[in-house]
């Protein structure tokens, strides 16, 4: 797939308030939208958030979803709620839920499956970390994080590879490592969907990342954070 437009993608993590989100999704209503978005804020802020953004180019996200369809969860959200209070897209497997939940390919394909099953489309991470990517272990890592953790119903995902040594560190990784593995999923893999990068994206690199073959959007954490900034990548402009 080519798509003409790449997709962009914040993921607020655990950050925000109801005044920021006020102030940030407001800002962002006024500006020239081109590039499709999707804006991913904690549970607790997504209802404010899907109340306050008035552009058509502006989706909404979750972070997280729960495999099972409702039950004796306590304190998680079933993907049939998101999708009822008006959520299009969830991260699943993001490489911060993988560490600090303990989440397996496995539950991330149940995550997956579950999101597509609620008409939702899972944002489906994947990731190596420093040590494969210094043995020279990348691509047998990513085949077998796909082979796992994709859903059987792939017809409807999204996958963002993000080097886990990237996020959040400020070492964006080398566009040749970006083409490389991109080239791998989309030729090796047969990955016929989006493919995202993500991993210190800023306004200063987006650009020359989404010009690299194979790329069809960004997700981007702490960038997405300064309004200004991720307002560029919106705006397609410098
Ligand atoms: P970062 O985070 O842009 O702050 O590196 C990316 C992510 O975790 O999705």
């Amino acid at each position: 797939m080519t798509p003409n437009k790449p997709l962009i993608v914040g993921n607020w993590k655990m950050n925000g308030s109801l005044s920021f989100i006020k102030e940030t999704v407001s800002f962002w209503n006024n500006q020239q939208i081109v590039n499709p978005t999707v804006v991913c804020p904690p549970f607790v802020y997504l209802e404010a958030c899907k109340n306050l953004i008035s552009s058509p180019l502006l989706g909404l996200g979750a972070q997280d979803c729960h495999p099972q369809a409702s039950g004796a969860f306590t304190g998680n959200i079933s993907a049939q709620q998101l999708a009822d209070i008006g959520c299009q897209y969830a991260i699943v497997g993001h490489s911060e839920r993988r560490q600090y939940h303990a989440e397996s390919n496995a539950l991330v394909r149940e995550k997956a499956q579950r999101a597509i099953d609620c008409n939702l489309t899972p944002i489906i991470c994947i990731g190596e970390n420093l040590a494969d990517r210094e043995s020279g272990l990348t691509l047998e890592f990513l085949a077998q994080q796909v082979t796992e953790s994709l859903p059987e119903k792939s017809t409807r995902i999204i996958i963002a590879y993000e080097p886990i040594w990237s996020i959040g560190t400020g070492k964006t990784a080398a566009p040749e490592n970006i083409a490389e593995v991109h080239q791998f999923l989309r030729q090796n893999l047969g990955l016929d969907c989006r493919l995202l990068y993500g991993g210190s994206v800023t306004a200063a690199n987006y650009k020359e990342i989404l010009g690299i073959p194979n790329v069809d959007g960004v997700l981007v954490g702490g960038a997405s954070l300064k309004k200004e900034d991720f307002a560029k990548m919106m705006m397609n402009a410098d």
